[in-house]
């Protein structure tokens, strides 16, 4: 099989960011300059897999890559939820909402997913929040697709490699949105980008991805001096015209002037990097006891829901990594010139 840095002539991988802001018109528009675009596919059915799929093949005939989210169906704790939903009061009371309403699935069946990203067929599989298990790995790379996997710390990094990986996407705290920590505590995998990699490198012999706050081409420069063989940018192609990010969400992104970011359970019951909002702040207190991901996330679907329809940027979550002070507004082809530009005359 190809190896992963073959399949696009510049090392620069745009991120899968679920929550329909890699359109096909960015993962293509992304592949077609010659990068590699990724479409996030967790939060799709296992039908608009297979669509976004074909969508991006009208678009352009280059490889691209698509993203799930490994997870099992959780075991539902009712007494759990009902006390999720006394601390979620705060946030209630500032909607003047007098009850959450009740989610109406708590998250997809990851099985039919993975069913139709393999009828699917990109060139490349990431995964995150978990690894793959039983014959999952043999069966993407029999239907001839490369599989990345997401990890946080180098035992996880082991772990992925280990199990036939043909990368691995190294995160490093300052990334924006959900980080793939699945051996340990979450908080505990706190290294930065550059360290997670240098402490990663010696163990590794496939490529490694550096992920976290890469915003322009010198960053670029830096990760693969350290021994990155490729980057994973997300936060940098957040504002670029074809992402699916909304007007409101966008401005703040392009308003910041300094790092705003932190991170938070509140919003999905996992850790995650957004810019800080009233959401992030009336939750603060009770943020460590909210229940896991995939609960709390379901729980609070109706309130980012609402808070995205009334474009009310202090309710809904704005993922973000620690260099959204340099985002720049410019089509996904024009960012990657001037990233690869910056990127040569760094190096
Ligand atoms: C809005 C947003 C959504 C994200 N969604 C996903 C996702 O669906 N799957 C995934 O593996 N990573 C996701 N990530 C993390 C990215 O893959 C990547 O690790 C991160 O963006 C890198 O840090 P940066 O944002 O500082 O560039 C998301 C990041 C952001 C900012």
């Amino acid at each position: 099989m190809t190896n992963i840095t073959e399949l696009c002539p510049y090392p620069i991988i745009q991120a899968p960011m679920a929550g329909g802001i890699t359109t096909p018109e960015l993962v293509a528009a992304v592949s077609h300059a010659g990068g590699l675009g990724s479409l996030a596919a967790a939060l799709l059915s296992p039908l608009q897999i297979i669509e976004q799929a074909e969508h991006v093949r009208r678009l352009t005939d280059k490889p691209f890559g698509m993203n799930l989210f490994v997870q099992s169906k959780p075991q539902i704790d009712f007494a759990e939820v009902e006390s999720a939903r006394q601390l979620l009061q705060p946030v209630l009371s500032a909607l003047g909402w007098d009850k959450l309403p009740t989610p109406t699935r708590w998250c997809l069946d990851f099985e039919e997913q993975l069913d139709a990203l393999i009828v699917a067929r990109p060139a490349v599989a990431s995964f995150t929040f978990d690894t793959l298990h039983g014959n999952q790995m043999q069966r993407l790379h029999d239907a001839g697709i490369l599989v990345i996997g997401t990890a946080t710390n180098l035992q996880e990094t082991i772990v992925w490699q280990a199990l036939g990986a043909d990368a691995v996407c190294l995160q490093g705290i300052e990334a924006g949105g959900h980080r793939g920590t699945f051996i340990g505590a979450q908080r505990a995998s706190n290294l930065s980008m550059l360290a997670l990699l240098q402490y990663c490198a010696p163990h590794m012999q496939i490529p490694l991805i550096a992920a976290g706050g890469l915003m322009d081409g010198a960053d670029i420069a830096t990760a693969l001096a350290a021994g990155a063989h490729m980057v994973q940018m997300g936060t940098a192609f957040l504002t670029t015209t074809e992402a699916g990010t909304s007007a409101v969400y966008r401005k703040r992104l392009l308003e910041a002037k300094s790092d705003t970011t932190r991170q938070t359970r509140a919003f999905s019951g996992r850790l995650a990097r957004g810019l800080d909002n009233q959401f992030m702040q009336l939750m603060e207190a009770v943020a460590e006891q909210v229940p896991a991901y995939p609960i709390q996330n379901a729980l609070t679907s109706s309130i980012r829901a609402h808070a995205s329809k009334s474009n009310n940027t202090e309710l809904m979550s704005l993922w973000a990594g620690q260099g959204v002070a340099r985002c720049r507004d410019l089509a996904a082809a024009e960012l990657i010139r001037v990233l690869v530009s910056e990127w040569h005359s760094a190096s």
